[in-house]
């Protein structure tokens, strides 16, 4: 018998379609694009207009794939935030394997809880305050070297960081009602560091290992550093963003491949596995005050660098599909549900209810 039932998941985890989650209608394309060229059967789910019935037993999925972004409430799709982290957990009570599941998830929503990650390693990150009233902002700054940026704990695409020169501009800025929090009244008071080199450095990793690497050249003023909206390399080459809309508006934004310190790149490593990061990217930046590296931002939804093959040598959607398709295969539809929560995400693993967002598990 057990031969039959072998058998059977293996027809069906072969044929069960992968869910890809999401409400970015263009960031996907590539992806779409490569599950295609190998026939793998996928369905889309829009995370911004979605149910589910929290009685159900089975989901029709191989494996569901969470790119649910955090910036979703710059689109007008601010309710798919906190709901993703409820459909993420059922999903997982029903043994449907998530690549990046609530555990992730939750990291991402909360730049706090990053930087706990981060102190829990002993691994650098720039001097910050967390605060849930502006009325605070002055006063946690005091603690800190200006300038300072004022980030909303949910952040994503550079949105709600506003930086200040001084006590005075920072304290005019709160008189006049001008420090928002963010969509959880939650923000980071933290030190603006003076980019060594003029760039961050981005650290893709997949599967917990290292990817790739790129330095990004912000445009000036600016804190959106999305590598996919990126449209030029710093020699001037003109990129193919595949991942745009056609007529996105072209950022400013400069890239360039990198290969970061073997030092640097182990400590990626330890935060993507120790985060349960399936597939995302870690920012660092070099302050050139003192020429050490700062950890600054664990992204889940990783979007790769516009026209990857001519910026980093080679296609990493390929390689993400590979992934996608042996996490895929390995899901075996009859085994038994062990868990509520995923058993590798360090919100989850050891802190149970008391986890980020303060919301039971
Ligand atoms: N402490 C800092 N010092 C200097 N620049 C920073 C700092 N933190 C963030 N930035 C700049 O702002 C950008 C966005 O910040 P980040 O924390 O990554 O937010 P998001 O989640 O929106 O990407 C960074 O990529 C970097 O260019
Ligand atoms: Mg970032």
């Amino acid at each position: 018998m057990s031969t039959t039932t072998n058998g059977t998941n293996a027809r069906k985890s072969a044929t069960a379609p992968i869910a890809v989650y999401h409400e970015h209608p263009d960031w996907f394309r590539p992806l779409f694009a490569e599950l295609e060229r190998r026939g793998l059967p996928y369905e889309r789910l829009d995370a911004a207009a979605h149910a589910f019935d929290p009685a159900e037993t089975a989901l029709p999925y191989g494996l569901v794939f969470n790119r649910a972004s955090p910036s979703a409430y710059l689109r007008g799709h601010a309710q798919s935030t906190f709901y993703t982290l409820h459909w993420l957990r059922h999903v997982e009570r029903l043994g449907v394997p998530v690549v990046n599941g609530s555990g992730v998830y939750a990291l991402e929503l909360s730049k706090a809880t990053q930087l706990d990650l981060l102190t829990e390693l002993g691994l650098p990150f720039p001097r910050s305050r967390v605060i849930n009233a502006p009325s605070e902002a002055v006063r946690a700054a005091r603690a800190l070297r200006y300038p300072v940026l004022v980030k909303a704990n949910v952040g994503g695409s550079g949105a709600g960081i506003t930086r200040y020169d001084s006590e005075d501009a920072l304290a005019a800025a709160v008189a006049a009602g001008d420090v928002s929090l963010g969509v959880d009244g939650t923000a980071l008071v933290q030190e603006a560091a003076p980019l060594r080199g003029g760039h961050i450095t981005r650290v893709e990793t997949l599967g917990g290992k290292y990817l790739y690497a790129i330095d990004v050249y912000p445009a000036v003023g600016s804190f959106d550093l999305c590598p996919a909206d990126a449209c030029q390399t710093t020699s001037g080459v003109e990129l193919v963003r595949g991942a745009c809309a056609v007529d996105a508006p072209r950022t400013g934004l400069r890239v360039e491949g990198t290969t970061p310190p073997a030092e640097i790149v182990a400590q990626v490593e330890r935060i993507a596995q120790r985060a349960g990061l399936d597939v995302g990217g870690i920012e660092y930046l070099v302050d050139d005050r003192d020429g050490q590296h700062y950890f600054y931002d664990v992204n889940a939804l990783s979007n790769f660098v516009a026209d990857a093959p001519n910026v980093v040598g080679f296609d990493p959607w390929v390689k993400l599909v590979d992934y996608l398709e042996a996490r895929s295969r390995s899901f075996a539809p009859d085994a038994p549900r062990s868990t509520l929560a995923p058993s590798d995400a360090w919100l989850s693993a050891e802190r149970g209810a008391s986890s980020a967002l303060g919301a039971p598990v």
